[in-house]
């Protein structure tokens, strides 16, 4: 057998491949649809307005003002109304926007999306690297993305209280008054909570964190099998977990821009029943 002198690994420059491809497209739709989102969401942060929608006796809370720290009179705050020591910039969604955009920032699929999008190191696969060494996420600064399985726990936290809004969302103040009372029902409104919680739950729920930490230290699945059933749901909702993260992004985007619109007045939210 004949062999041939190799040197491996070849070394390529900055961006040089031999690719024929279209390897940069996913890379530029993936910085086109992060970056708006993250133009979108620190725009609507600094709103402070906007962000509860109770006319027509709904119930509609952006999940970006959710759980609603500090809120105005006749909306569901947890500690009433804002301090007056505090600067006009703050607004609620500064108070809690941090844990569900720190969670998906360290989210696994999304490193790997962001890092060639956004700072190209890497590139793409068997495209030139910036620089000759890899350092990987073993060293400061990127170590630092190993905090994502505590963010994790927030995230599930957030997950309830979502469910939690998305109910409200269903119940109506009908009457004034003395006759006020609140009745079930559907509007357009309540849809776009039930399903903001819907993907939002199968984007936390398919997180590798959560995989390892239900199945990832068992041996023996068949002395477990509550876990290996968990595992077995989590594994699944994972293997898609790319598509659930767009979805939940673009619709938790769509879900605070739908009740801003219904505030001020530019959409109506249609009753269905
Ligand atoms: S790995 Fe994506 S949310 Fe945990």
């Amino acid at each position: 057998m004949s062999r041939s002198n190799l040197s491996l690994p070849q070394q390529r420059r900055f961006g040089e491949t031999s690719r024929t491809d279209t390897w940069w497209l996913v890379s530029l739709l993936v910085f086109l649809g992060f970056g708006a989102f993250i133009v979108y969401s620190t725009w609507a942060a600094f709103q402070g307005v906007n962000y509860f929608y109770g006319a027509q006796g709904a119930h509609y809370l952006s999940p970006f003002y959710s759980p609603l720290v500090f809120g105005q009179p006749g909306e569901p705050s947890m500690f009433g109304a804002m301090p007056a020591w505090m600067p006009l910039w703050v607004s609620p969604a500064l108070f809690i926007l941090w844990a569900p955009g720190g969670f998906r920032f360290t989210c696994y699929y999304y490193r790997g999306a962001y890092y060639k999008a956004f700072w190209a190191d890497p590139v793409s696969c068997a495209v030139g690297e910036p620089r000759s060494c890899y350092r990987g996420e073993a060293s400061m600064p990127l170590i630092l993305q190993n905090i994502h399985r505590y963010f994790l726990y927030l995230a599930l936290v957030f997950i309830v209280i979502l469910a939690w809004d998305a109910w409200k969302g269903l119940w109506f103040i009908e009457g004034t008054g003395d006759q006020a009372r609140e009745v079930f029902g559907l509007g357009v409104g309540s849809l776009v909570l039930i399903v903001n919680v819907v993907l939002l739950g199968g984007y936390t729920l398919g997180c590798h964190s959560l995989r390892h930490l239900i199945g990832g230290r068992l041996n023996l699945f068949s002395k477990h099998p509550i876990q290996k059933k968990s595992w077995e749901c989590v594994t699944c909702l994972n293997k898609r977990h790319m598509v659930w993260a767009w979805l939940s992004l673009f619709w938790v985007g769509f879900t605070d821009f739908y009740v801003r619109m219904c505030c001020n007045g530019t959409w109506v939210d249609w009753r269905i029943f």
